[in-house]
């Protein structure tokens, strides 16, 4: 197969874990570029279910072999557990995990000054993050103050924990918090290290010397297009480049050794965490989609806000990410429903806006335009091709493709591996 970037087009939660997973039967190395442990990327095989946080999707292909680039914010102690909880149930990781060397390290600091943060903003300001340290820790790296996963190993490791430590302490301090113990952050630092040190590599040589002997490399997107630092809905986003862009950046990858881009999509919308939704559903009907598509937060277990699927966020998306395939998930999910909209378009002020406007008190101020669509009213999850799924639901899918302009090649109709269709040969 060839080199796959494969990112979330909306708010995250588009399934990206479920796609990942069905991509790795024919998949040798698959990389997370960026973000951390806010994500939540659901794998069921049977009548298991993982929730994979930092560690890459592939890890459950026994094939595959897996690196966290350096553009992930990694958690020492998060990461130890995950690898663990992993191991307990059988999955084998000697020679197929790899850290990079140059991942930044999410601290207690970090995770105690983003709940911080968010409990002093008012309702207006406040982001809804996952409290897991991420902004605080990109905001360490791009000061230059953070602390990089190959500092483990550093035999000044305690001397530049010290530093930073101290100096996190006069900032939590100021937030009314209590400091933090240097010698017990040493110390599971220091058990961290243990478990994780044969894992800890120059994953740039690893990668591009695979490339080279042309082993095909699947580049896992975490959150989505509409959380992306600079695209998203800002500041209303989480602090990565959760786009395309992202993959090259934070794995070491040159751009032209990237064959083609496939983006997530839901059959509708979710969003979790605050900032603007033009097409979310605040009614009995979002109601009804989020107990039926389950849309609770896989690493916080909140409740994901639900609306309908939006075209402007879409076609957005396609442009930025330079979409080659949709992976269309979570039809299923809208089998009972009378009737469908489609947002083509937003109202605002007098004005008719076909693209995501950078200013989110303009986006707030959109309405969406909609395109009634009927329902098929009959169950998808049996369909093994798409001949055999109802009509209507074949038409709700073209009229999406004719509507974003990009083609569906992988469709869903279920969290497992056989409720999964393809539709457009994707190449290589
Ligand atoms: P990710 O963060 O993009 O990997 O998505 P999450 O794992 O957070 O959320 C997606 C949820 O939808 C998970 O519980 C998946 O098991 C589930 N899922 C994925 N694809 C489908 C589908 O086609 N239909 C249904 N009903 N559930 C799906
Ligand atoms: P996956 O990879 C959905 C959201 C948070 C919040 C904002 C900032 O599973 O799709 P952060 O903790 O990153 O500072 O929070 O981003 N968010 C996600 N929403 N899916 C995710 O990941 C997310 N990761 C962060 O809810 O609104
Ligand atoms: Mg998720």
């Amino acid at each position: 197969m060839a080199n796959t970037v494969l990112i979330g087009a909306q708010w995250g939660d588009e399934g990206k874990g479920k796609i990942i997973d069905v991509l790795t039967e024919k998949v040798d190395w698959v990389v997370r570029y960026q973000g951390g442990s806010n994500a939540g990327h659901t794998v069921e095989i049977g009548s298991e279910r993982y929730v994979l946080h930092l560690v890459p999707s592939g890890i459950l292909r026994p094939g595959t072999r897996n690196v966290i680039g350096n553009g992930v914010v990694v958690d020492p102690l998060a990461l130890v557990k995950e690898l663990g909880d992993l191991e307990q149930r059988g999955v084998n990781l000697a020679g197929r995990f790899f850290l990079s060397d140059r991942a930044h390290l999410v601290m207690p600091y970090h995770s105690l000054l983003d709940a911080s943060r968010e409990q002093a903003a008012s309702a207006k300001t406040k982001i809804g993050t996952t409290k897991r340290g991420i902004g605080p820790t990109y905001g360490d790296k791009a000061a230059r103050t953070g602390l990089r996963a190959g500092d483990l190993l550093d035999e000044l490791f305690p001397d530049l924990l010290k530093r930073r430590v101290e100096e996190a302490n006069r900032v939590l301090g100021a937030w009314g918090e209590a400091p933090l113990d240097y010698a017990r952050l040493l110390a599971d630092c220091q058990a961290a290290t243990a478990k994780l040190a044969p894992y800890i590599t120059d994953a740039i040589p690893l990668l591009n010397e695979a490339i080279a002997r042309n082993e095909s490399v699947l580049f896992e997107g975490a959150q989505g297009t509409m959380l992306d630092i600079d695209f998203g809905t800002y500041p209303f986003v989480t602090s990565s480049s959760a786009t395309a862009g992202g993959a090259c950046t934070g794995a070491g990858v040159a751009p032209h050794r990237i064959d083609r881009v496939i983006g997530v999509v839901k059959a509708y919308t979710t969003r979790v965490g605050e900032g603007p939704f033009p097409t979310e559903l605040t009614d009995a009907t979002g109601e009804l989609i989020r107990k039926i598509g389950h849309e609770f937060g896989a690493t916080t277990g909140r409740p994901r806000r639900c609306g309908w699927f939006d075209v402007v966020v879409a076609r957005y998306s396609a442009m930025l990410n330079g979409i080659d395939a949709w992976a269309l998930t979570k039809l299923d999910v809208l089998d009972a429903m009378p009737v469908i909209k489609i947002c083509t378009a937003y109202e605002c002020a007098g004005q008719r806006l076909t693209s995501v406007p950078a200013n989110i008190r303009q986006l707030e101020r959109c309405t969406p335009v909609y395109e009634d669509f009927p329902g098929w009213q009959c169950k998808t999850t049996e369909a093994t091709s798409f001949a055999e799924l109802p009509a209507g639901a074949q038409a709700y899918v073209r009229r999406l493709e004719e509507l974003t302009g990009v083609k569906v090649g992988i469709l869903s109709v279920g969290p497992r591996r056989a409720s999964t269709m393809q539709l457009w040969p994707l190449a290589g």
